[in-house]
């Protein structure tokens, strides 16, 4: 690989990867929600779907999509991305889904045929960045697809790791560092802005502490740190951001309204608020969650130290 080709372009400076080579740790429900929290007309984002399950564009944004083709042309013919905008106000999406399963026989052959998915990639990115002016630009990966996260790791220009306090998403980690190192040592410009815990209990307050040292260990000498905020567990909220297509905002405010009515149904007297029929008396789909604010809190918080990350990292290198 030509190192030239791995000089940061001024337009991949907000790039975030969110990544780690086990399934099931957050990834997914990471982008879709800091996007939907930092995105305003004022303050675009763009959210790339990079993985063929395509789960942030079809279930958590609620996106048709075009189910992974243009991307997968960029990468393997340097196309212009198409790029689907304010699918929510501010937030603009490269849509993911089957059609990236080519990219690891499309990388098998690249020695033959002179195949550059990395250059085509960021080539197609950069000008959608330039033109877009995103605040932050984030990538969603999918579990295992090592030769499409090499790529996207030599893409990026931070990358962001979420993982659940389990052995297994432990040692997903420590697999992505492996290829985090390589792709630096290639010169890749990219990197390690944290690692967020996910999916965890917050009154176990000892057991967190212990899971995020032993990161810290892992991370050591890398020169990050795990992020202060984690994401808990709230599989009724998780639900309902997925089935509904919903941000945690939408939620917060669908889920109050909600309550209201069911408060008025029950003062009308009737009981059978509880039996959470398909959907409601106007047509919306019934929610799980009852209060799904601290699940919203957490990702704001998130949110706030990925951005102030961000900040940090961009005055260490103008010194
Ligand atoms: N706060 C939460 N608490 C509990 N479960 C959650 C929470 N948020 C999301 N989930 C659920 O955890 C599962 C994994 O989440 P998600 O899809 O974001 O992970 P992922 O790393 O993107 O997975 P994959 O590797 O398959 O792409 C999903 O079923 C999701 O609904
Ligand atoms: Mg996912």
């Amino acid at each position: 690989m030509n190192p030239e080709t791995l000089t940061q372009p001024t337009a991949l400076q907000r790039v975030v990867l969110v990544a780690n080579q086990k399934g099931g740790v957050g990834k997914t429900s990471i982008v879709t929600a800091l996007a939907g929290l930092i995105a305003r007309p004022d303050r675009r984002v763009l959210v790339v779907d990079a993985d063929p399950q395509g789960n942030a564009t079809a279930s958590d944004l609620g996106v048709e999509g075009d189910r992974g083709r243009s991307l997968m042309l960029s990468l393997q013919y340097g196309e212009p991305l198409q790029v689907q905008t304010d699918v929510r106000p501010g937030l603009d999406l490269v849509a993911g889904g089957p059609l990236l399963a080519q990219v690891g026989a499309l990388t098998t052959t690249a020695a033959q045929t002179g195949l550059d998915v990395v250059a085509n990639l960021r080539t197609a990115l950069a000008e959608v960045c330039a033109r877009g002016n995103y605040t932050v630009v984030l990538i969603d990966s999918g579990p295992g697809d090592a030769p499409l996260l090499d790529a996207l790791l030599r893409t990026t220009r931070y990358l962001v790791v979420p993982t659940k306090d389990d052995d297994a998403s432990l040692s997903g980690m420590e697999l992505l560092a492996l290829r985090y190192l390589r792709a630096r040592q290639e010169g890749a410009p990219v990197e390690l802005l944290g690692v967020v815990l996910f999916d965890a209990n917050p009154r176990a307050t000892a057991r967190n502490a212990q899971v995020l040292s032993d990161i810290d260990d892992v991370l050591a000498g890398s020169g990050a740190t795990s992020f202060p905020t984690m994401i808990r567990s709230d599989r009724a909220a998780a639900l309902d951001l997925r089935a509904a297509h919903l941000t945690p905002a939408e939620l917060v405010a669908a889920s109050a309204a909600q309550n209201k009515s069911r408060l008025a149904r029950l003062r009308g007297g009737k009981h059978r608020a509880d039996r959470k029929p398909e959907s409601t008396d106007n047509g919306e789909p019934r929610l799980w969650s009852r209060d799904p604010s601290a699940l919203a809190s957490d990702y704001q918080a998130l949110a706030r130290e990925l951005l102030t990350r961000i900040a940090t990292a961009e005055a260490g290198a103008r010194a």
